[in-house]
C-alpha cells in the first residue's frame, strides 16, 4: 500500500478515535435469511460466482519452478494448476479427456507430463494430449482437439486466479488478476504478498453458509463480546475503516497503540504496526494483513450450511529455524483461536435460521461491509 494511501487512513483513524466513532452507511438494512438457507440460491451462486469469476486458489509460493504443479478441488471443479517454463501459470480441469478418469492424484509435485492411470494415456505440461496406448484404435480421436480442458488463470500479488469453466476453442487462457484486484493488487504488492511464502496450510468444515462464513470477518462490532479474553483488548470497541474497491472490500481494524500516531510525525506511520488490514477478494478469499505477515482464507460453498475454509500464512521467507517456526506457529494459533471463535457464531446463527425466530437479519449503519457483500453477491447473481 503507498504511503499517501497508509496516511490517509492513518488520519480517519485518528478522527474516529477522537470522536470516538467508525465508518458508518447512513442508515441500517435488512436481509431475508433465506439468503443463508436457500439450496437454489446457492447452487446459482456457485455457477454465477464460483465458476466464472477469477477466484484466489492458492500463492505462487507453492509452485516456484517450471512443472510444479498443484491439484485442487475445493471449487468444485477438479483442478490442475502448473507453473509454465516462461513463468506463468496454466490451469486445467484434472479429468481425462478418454474417459473422464481423474488424472493427477497427488497433491503437488513437479513432472514433465501427467499420465492418466486408466488406460495411460499421457498430457504433456501445457496440457496437450502426448501419448495414447495402441493408439491404432483412437483413428476417430483428433489429438489436438484432446488436450486437457482449458481454464483461464493468472496471478497478482503472489495469488493465484483460475475462473474453474472450461474455456471454448480459441478463447484466450490469459486471467487479467490485476485487472480483477484493481488498485487492491497494488496494496498487496506493496505488503509484499508476491514475494512471500506459504506457511501452515490447513482446512477445516463448518456447518454454516459459505456467505455467512465471510460475514462474520467484516466488521469490528463483535470484536468485545466474541473475543473479550482473547483479542479484543489490542483492539478498539467498534471502530473500523471499510472502503469499497470495485466488488471487493478493504477494511481496517486499528489497534490500540495506533493513538500513539498522533504525536508523530506522519512522515514515519506505518500503519500495518498499528492495525489489521483485511481485504475481502470477492466472492470468496480474506487476506489478513498483520504486523510481519499476512494470513489468507479461501471459503468455498460445500451445499447450503456447509462450508470448507482453506487457510495458510504467508510470511516473508521459509522459516530456516526451529525458533522461527515456534514464532510463526505462535501466530497461527493466535489467529485461528480468534477465527474458531468467529465461526461459534456463524455456526450459532446458522442453527438459528430454522428456528422462525427471525424472518430477516438486521445490518446496523457500521455493519455496512456486509450488507455491501451481499448486494454483490445479489446483483451478479440477478444479472448473469
Ligand atoms: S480414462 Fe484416462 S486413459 Fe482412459
Ligand atoms: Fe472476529
Amino acid at each position: 500500500m503507498d504511503r499517501e494511501r497508509q496516511i490517509e487512513l492513518v488520519r480517519r483513524v485518528l478522527a474516529h478515535v477522537e470522536a470516538k466513532t467508525t465508518d458508518a452507511a447512513p442508515a441500517g438494512e435488512t436481509l431475508d435469511v433465506e439468503a443463508y438457507a436457500d439450496e437454489r440460491r446457492v447452487d446459482r451462486e456457485i455457477q454465477v460466482l464460483f465458476r466464472r469469476l477469477p477466484v484466489a486458489v492458492g500463492h505462487a509460493s507453492q509452485l516456484p519452478r517450471a512443472g510444479d504443479f498443484v491439484t485442487h478441488d475445493a471449487s468444485g471443479v477438479p483442478l490442475l494448476i502448473v507453473r509454465r517454463d516462461d513463468g506463468g501459470v496454466d490451469a486445467f480441469v484434472n479429468v481425462c479427456r478418454h474417459r473422464g478418469t481423474r488424472v493427477e492424484s497427488a497433491p503437488r509435485g513437479n513432472k514433465r507430463a501427467f499420465a492418466c492411470p486408466y488406460h495411460g494415456w499421457t498430457y504433456g505440461k501445457r496440457g496437450q494430449l502426448a501419448t495414447i496406448p495402441h493408439e491404432r484404435g483412437f483413428a476417430c480421436v483428433d489429438k489436438q482437439a484432446r488436450g486437457l480442458a482449458r481454464l483461464a488463470a493468472g496471478e497478482a500479488a503472489g495469488l493465484v486466479f483460475v475462473a474453474p469453466s472450461p474455456l471454448a476453442d480459441g478463447e484466450d487462457p490469459a486471467l487479467d488478476a490485476r485487472a480483477w484486484l484493481g488498485p487492491l493488487a497494488d496494496d498487496l504488492e506493496g505488503f509484499g504478498l508476491g514475494s512471500s511464502v506459504l506457511y501452515g496450510p490447513r482446512s477445516v468444515d463448518k456447518a454454516l453458509s459459505w456467505k455467512l462464513a465471510i460475514d462474520i470477518f467484516l466488521e469490528t462490532y463483535h470484536l468485545r463480546p466474541t473475543h473479550k479474553d482473547t483479542i479484543y483488548p489490542m483492539f478498539f470497541d467498534n471502530l473500523g475503516l471499510v472502503d469499497r474497491v470495485g466488488p471487493h472490500l478493504r477494511n481496517v481494524f486499528p489497534k490500540r497503540t495506533i493513538k500513539e500516531l498522533a504525536r508523530a510525525p506522519e512522515s514515519t506511520w506505518a500503519l500495518r504496526a498499528h492495525a489489521n488490514v483485511l481485504y475481502h477478494l470477492f466472492p470468496n478469499t480474506l487476506v489478513l494483513v498483520q504486523p510481519d505477515h499476512a494470513a489468507v482464507l479461501h471459503v468455498w460453498p460445500n451445499g447450503p450450511a456447509r462450508t470448507t475454509v482453506a487457510s495458510y500464512l504467508l510470511v516473508p521467507e521459509p522459516p530456516a529455524s526451529d525458533k522461527a517456526r515456534r514464532y510463526w506457529d505462535a501466530n497461527a494459533d493466535v489467529l485461528y483461536g480468534a477465527t474458531e471463535e468467529d465461526f461459534t457464531m456463524g455456526e450459532s446463527i446458522q442453527r438459528g435460521l430454522a428456528s422462525g425466530a427471525n424472518r430477516e437479519v438486521v445490518f446496523g449503519a457500521f455493519e455496512h461491509a456486509l450488507a455491501h457483500f451481499h448486494a454483490e453477491v445479489a446483483r451478479r447473481t440477478r444479472a448473469a
